[in-house]
Parts: structure tokens; sequence; C-alpha cells
């Protein structure tokens, strides 16, 4: 019997023994992801992907996988993959929910946190010689404790990110799509349109998926509407906010500051005028990363692909719909 064959599209933080005793692993071996063309070129001859949210899964590399049998994605995002199209062929895709929330809650609180009390301009400054005595009037910023946080978005790190602001006393708003009256009253939350979030709040941190409807959710409208001392942070998808429009913002102080651990596009280019800017902090997307959170997705990114290829349901999938018709 001929085994079944898959492309893992980064080393990733797992033993693949597991892996490796039921199929014929390829690992890409280079840091950064396998040009389009060779995921192409892989898609057509393998039985199972497990790819990063930095590899396009489009209709293209999924049309070519004609053995394709499963996507298992280790994020639990999955904007990059054409999920209409993976279902159009009946291809499950897997992604990692809930074992990340903790890690991207904590990663956004210490955005907010040193966004808030300036810490990176103040490593700066202490570095570059120029702190001479102790100043009143140096590095201020606001208070972050009785302060109001507007959450757009509120899935499991929208929530996380609340009960961390409920330690610090904070008035909580949110928008989302659907509203959610046992959390509004277990963590004190109210629901408010995105304006009224907009024009309210002091930070404003961003906890929802990229879609067609997100995208640029923040932008030149959204920065008029906010206080000028607010602070946006933005550890979800870069493609939600749009980065021309925050970089007029930054410039001319329209909000206060921005810290985002997420870019459009991604890595953000060197040459960007958004680099220039003193009041924003920028993360290389590293909302996920603590060890054991990275481990625990390789995991989960793992166990989606063998239920994949043993055609058996996936544990995590994103298109379920797509067992209904089987
Ligand atoms: C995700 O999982 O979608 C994060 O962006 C990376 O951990």
């Amino acid at each position: 019997m001929t085994r079944p064959q898959v492309f893992v599209t980064r080393r990733i933080p797992a033993d693949l023994s597991v892996l490796e005793a039921i199929a014929d692993v390829e690992v890409w071996p280079n840091p950064t992801p396998p040009p389009a063309q060779i995921l192409q070129a892989k898609g057509q001859s393998i039985d199972g992907l497990l790819c990063l949210l930095t590899d396009p899964i489009n209709q293209t590399v999924i049309r070519n996988a004609t053995n394709l049998k499963v996507i298992s994605q280790m994020a639990v995002g999955y904007d990059n993959i054409d999920s209409t199209a993976a279902s159009q062929a009946k291809i499950p895709v897997g992604h990692t929910p809930g074992v990340l929330t903790t890690a991207t809650a904590d990663l956004t609180w210490a955005l907010l946190m040193a966004a808030a009390r300036r810490i990176v301009e103040g490593d700066r400054y202490t570095r570059s010689g120029q702190w001479q005595t102790w100043e009143p009037e140096l590095l201020l910023g606001p208070d972050v404790g009785g302060s109001t946080l507007g959450i757009i978005g509120m899935g499991r790190i929208g929530q996380a990110v609340a009960r961390r602001a409920q330690g610090f006393e904070m008035k909580l708003l949110y928008h989302s799509q659907t509203r959610k009256p046992d959390l509004e009253q277990s963590l004190g939350l109210d629901w408010v349109g995105l304006d009224d979030l907009l024009k309210a709040s002091d930070f404003v941190s961003l906890h929802c998926p990229l879609t067609p409807e997100t995208h640029h959710l923040i932008s030149d409208r959204a920065f008029k509407l906010m206080k000028s001392s607010a602070i946006l942070i933005n550890t979800a998808r870069g493609g939600i906010v749009d980065p021309q429009a925050l970089h007029t913002a930054l410039k001319h102080k329209s909000i206060a500051q921005a810290a985002l651990d997420v870019t459009d596009p991604e890595p953000i280019p060197t040459d960007s005028p958004l680099l220039e800017l003193t009041n924003l902090i920028i993360t290389p997307h590293i909302g996920s990363a603590s060890r054991p959170t990275r481990e625990k997705m390789a995991m989960m990114a793992i166990e989606n692909l063998i239920a994949g290829l043993r055609g058996d349901r996936l544990p995590y999938c994103v298109n379920p719909e797509i067992y209904l018709s089987q």
C-alpha cells in the first residue's frame, strides 16, 4: 500500500514521529515560506498539507491539489486559506482554536501597558544616554486603571482581554456582530455600536477575524472618531487596520499611540514610513509565541492532519459543512 505524502511548510515545535509512522513527511527546511510555485507543485502530489498563516492556500493551489485530503493550519486564524474553495473540493480545513487564547491575551496586555507607560520609548531614551535626571514631565502617559477599553470582537481572545481589564478596574465596551448577554453580565461589558466604541474608548483593542467585512475596518473615518489621547492595539490581523490611515493618524496625533503585533503586509517593509514613528510599537506577530502554546498548536495541527489522512472527521475543523453532504 502506498503511504500518504505530507508536506509541512516549516519546521514546527513538535516531534513528527507520530506522523512519520503513517506517512512520508517532507518539511520545508527554510525559515521563510515556500514560494507559491513550490506550494502549487507540492499540492499536486500530496495527501496532507500542514501549513502556516504565511502560506497563501488559494483557489489555484486547492484546485490543482487533486489528491489532497486535508489542510491543517497551525494557527487559529485561517484567512490565508480559501476555505470556500476547500469546501467545494470537499477538503477539510483544520485550525488550532483555544490553546493560544491566554498567550495572545497576555501579549495584548503587554502591548497595551507598554504603549500606555511608554516602555519602548523609555528603553530607547535610556540606551541612547539621554537619562540625566528624574524629570517631572518625562514620558508621561495615561492611567490604565479606571480608563475605558473598547474591544472589537468578543471571541475567546476578546473575552480573555476583558478578564485582564477587570483586574485594572476598567470600564469595558465591546462591539461584535452578535451580542453576548451572558458575558455582558459576567464580565461587566457594555455592547455599543462601532462608532460609539471608537468615540468613547481610551484604548481600542482589535480581536475580530480578518474578513471582507473587517478589512480596513480601522480607516481614516475610524481614526477621526477616536479620542486624540486614544491608543490602538492590534494583535488580530494586520489587514483590519488601513496602514496609510494609521500613519496619518499617528503622525498628525489624531490618536496618541498604537501598538501592533500584526501588520499589513507582513512582514512590514523595512522602508515603511510607519517605522519612522516613535508613537508606534511593532512586534513581529508573536501573540501566541510562548513555548507551551506553540507546542500545543503544533500538536493540534498534527492531530487534525492525521484525522484527515485517515478519513476521520477533523477534531478542530473550520468547514464542518463538508461532512453534512457525505
Ligand atoms: C493565529 O493563530 O491565528 C495567530 O495569529 C498566530 O498564532
